[in-house]
């Protein structure tokens, strides 16, 4: 296992497509067959309801704003490669292994 994605299903995320973020997010794990790699949680408010639907990295510690169903599949298709998603993130402890996906 190199990444946990917390995924937030808050109230606030989940009026922002939390169960379609976390439903895509998985799918796309799977259909990559990178499971033994991602592994993801659903959890309670994370504190940041503005930027819902939100959804953390760690152990890098970055976290990601306004996901959708569609950028949870480009967080997922980007990490299999070592990158974040630029776009989405609010902001990041420590960079990425670009190694560790090998
Ligand atoms: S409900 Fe997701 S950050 Fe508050």
């Amino acid at each position: 296992m190199q990444t946990h994605l917390l995924i937030c299903n808050g109230d606030s995320c989940m009026l922002h497509q939390g169960e379609e973020v976390t439903l895509a997010i998985r799918e796309e794990i799977s259909r990559l067959g990178v499971d033994h790699l991602i592994h993801t949680t659903r959890t309670r408010c994370n504190g940041r309801c503005m930027d819902a639907c939100v959804v953390i990295a760690y152990p890098e510690g970055s976290w990601y704003k306004d996901m959708t169903p569609e950028t949870g599949k480009e967080l997922v298709r980007n990490m299999t490669e070592g990158r974040k998603l630029e776009e989405r993130l609010v902001y990041s402890f420590a960079p990425m292994n670009e190694e560790q996906y090998e």
